[in-house]
Parts: C-alpha cells; sequence; structure tokens
C-alpha cells in the first residue's frame, strides 16, 4: 500500500515517474543518483539518469563515455544522459517551428537569445519538460521507452527553482503549448505518488542546517515533503578512545574519531526534527567509479532495511 512504512524506499521509488535528487552542493547528489538509478533497473524499471552538469562527473562515474547529450545505455534498463538546457529549448523552437529556415532566424535572433537565458523558470521548465516528452513517449525517433527519469539537480537553491517552475511557468504563460506542459508538470511534481524528491546532506553542521532549510523552502514554495532523507559519507565507527597513560595516538585514527563525533552530534540533530524514512552510507575509501557505485548500492540495500 502507498505510504506503507514496510515498504523499502527502493521499492518506493520504482513507483515514480520523476525522482529529484537535490542537496548541497558536494554531498553525493551525483553518486546517490547513480546508485538509485542502478537499484530501479535492477529491480526491472526502465530508467533514465539525467543530469545537468557540464563536467559529466555521472558518465565518468558510471564508466560510459561522454555523451554529447545523447541518451546513452549504462546498464540493462539503465540509461543515462548529460543534459544542456539550451539544447533543449533550441528543439522546442525547431519542433513548434519545422520550417528550418524559420527556426533558424528565431534561433539568431536576439530577442530569442535573452528570452532563453533570462526568463525565470524557462531553464527549468526545459529540463522537466525533457523528462516529461521522454515519459510520455515523446522522445523521438531512437529514444528509449522510459518509466522513472532521476534528476541529478543543481545544487539546493536552483533545486527549489527546479521544482517551483511550472507553477510559476502556468501563472505567467496561461496558453499555448508551453502553458499545457507546464501544467501538466506542476501537476505531476505535486503528485507524491508520482514524483519522488530524495534530499541528500552529509552529517556535518553546514550540509545539515542546509538540508533542513531546504525542507523548508520545498513545503513553501512547492508545497511538498521530500521523500527520503539520504545522509551520505559517514566515517565508520571509530575504535574506542586508549586510556590516556598509553601515551599520543596516531594522528589519523584521532582525527577519524572526531569526524565520526561530529557525525553522531550532527545524526542526532538530524533524527529529532527529519522524521521520515532515512538511508545512511559511508565514507568509503574508494575512487569515483563503478566500485564506489555497487559498494554503496549494497549499503544502500542494507539501510534500507533496517
Ligand atoms: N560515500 C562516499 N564514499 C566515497 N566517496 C564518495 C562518497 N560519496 C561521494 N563520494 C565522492 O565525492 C565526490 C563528490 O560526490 P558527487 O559528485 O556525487 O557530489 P555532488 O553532490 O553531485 O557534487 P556537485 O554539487 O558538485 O554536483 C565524488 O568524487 C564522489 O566520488
Ligand atoms: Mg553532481
Amino acid at each position: 500500500m502507498e505510504g506503507n512504512r514496510l515498504m523499502n524506499p527502493i521499492e518506493q521509488l520504482a513507483r515514480r515517474q520523476l525522482v529529484v535528487v537535490t542537496g548541497k552542493g558536494g554531498v553525493g547528489k551525483t553518486v546517490v543518483s547513480a546508485t538509485i538509478g542502478r537499484a530501479l533497473a535492477a529491480a526491472g524499471r526502465r530508467t533514465l539518469i539525467v543530469e545537468v552538469d557540464p563536467r559529466e562527473n555521472l558518465h565518468q562515474m558510471m564508466g560510459t563515455p561522454p555523451s554529447g547529450g545523447d541518451i546513452l545505455e549504462a546498464e540493462p534498463r539503465l540509461w543515462v544522459q548529460n543534459l544542456k538546457p539550451r539544447q533543449v529549448l533550441d528543439q522546442v523552437v525547431r519542433d513548434q517551428l519545422r520550417l528550418e529556415l524559420l527556426a533558424r532566424r528565431v534561433l539568431d535572433s536576439l530577442i530569442y537569445q535573452q528570452f532563453a537565458t533570462g526568463a525565470p523558470g524557462l531553464k527549468e521548465l526545459a529540463i522537466l519538460g525533457h523528462a516529461y516528452r521522454l515519459l510520455h513517449g515523446l522522445g523521438g525517433p531512437g529514444a528509449p521507452e522510459i518509466q522513472t527519469v532521476i534528476l541529478d539537480a543543481p545544487a539546493t537553491g536552483h533545486g527549489v527553482a527546479l521544482l517551483s517552475a511550472p507553477a510559476l511557468v502556468t501563472d505567467v504563460i496561461t496558453n499555448g503549448p508551453f502553458s499545457r506542459m507546464a501544467g501538466d508538470l506542476a501537476t505531476l511534481i505535486a503528485d507524491s505518488e508520482r514524483c519522488g524528491i530524495v534530499v541528500v546532506t552529509q552529517a556535518e553542521e553546514m550540509p545539515v542546517e542546509e538540508a533542513l532549510e531546504l525542507r523548508t523552502a520545498l513545503r513553501d514554495r512547492v508545497r511538498r515533503e521530500p521523500e527520503l532523507l539520504v545522509v551520505n559519507g559517514l566515517y565508520p565507527p571509530a575504535p574506542p578512545e586508549p586510556p590516556p597513560s598509553t601515551g599520543a595516538e596516531n594522528e589519523l585514527v584521532s582525527l577519524w574519531r572526531r569526524r565520526r563525533k561530529l557525525n553522531d552530534r550532527e545524526l542526532a540533530r538530524l533524527k529529532e526534527s527529519w522524521t521520515g524514512p532515512r538511508i545512511e552510507l559511508p565514507q568509503l575509501p574508494l575512487d569515483r567509479g563503478l566500485p564506489l557505485l555497487s559498494t554503496l548500492g549494497r549499503c544502500f540495500a542494507e539501510s534500507a532495511r533496517r
């Protein structure tokens, strides 16, 4: 049953059409997007992970070649794409104006250039609109059939901007194809059975602060609760403190103990105010790549069972 606490987070997320992963910069949004994507694909869901970041971290993480914007199959039932919002917006113009010459003139015009870079919510709408089209089988020839799109969203403030863009656009543009798509997207985002929001954080002061602020901003501006909190990069429990008589302790071990103490304190602060489902992932001694993702996948599944 939906909302049943006994259903684990992966089973829940596998029912969504859109999963938006957001949180402070650098906390692990891309590894968490990749980990969730692999878990959903392994569970039978045809999944696309979309990264909106010119650095193409996702591709490097998954060991796929740079995509140049294309949809690439990374694993069975799992695709990855590095999306350039401007490319998507230009494609909307081409689709609407089927005459190449006319489309070219619009795309080259100063007014379009200004509109495309400056209109509030437009870039965000282009990203979501792209997901929407793929989910509705409108991705064009050769596009795979996708059941869940995972959006590796830009950091916090931009994540909220992304989720609130459709409602914002429907307030401003009230008819035409843009308005219809924005309306459908606003409805999708408001529906917690079709759209999941995953907040990623670390058990350190600033990321926790930002995660709590993000939840407030989501309540205020999107009228939504996050579905899942992922606390990433936890130090493993440190060995017990040696008695003072043993002399100086190895510096690395004492650093480890201090980090873990900080983690415990911040975890306690989170647990106090965040009552929803939570996944905890350890900091692993592995470089970016598939072995890191595979281990995190196992940790995710274990934490989900608890
Ligand atoms: N649990 C972990 N164990 C080990 N390394 C990790 C872990 N989580 C993340 N990393 C590493 O930390 C770095 C940052 O992670 P990631 O790129 O996922 O963060 P991000 O939130 O997407 O960052 P940005 O905001 O810059 O997009 C990466 O190099 C990743 O391999
Ligand atoms: Mg990232």
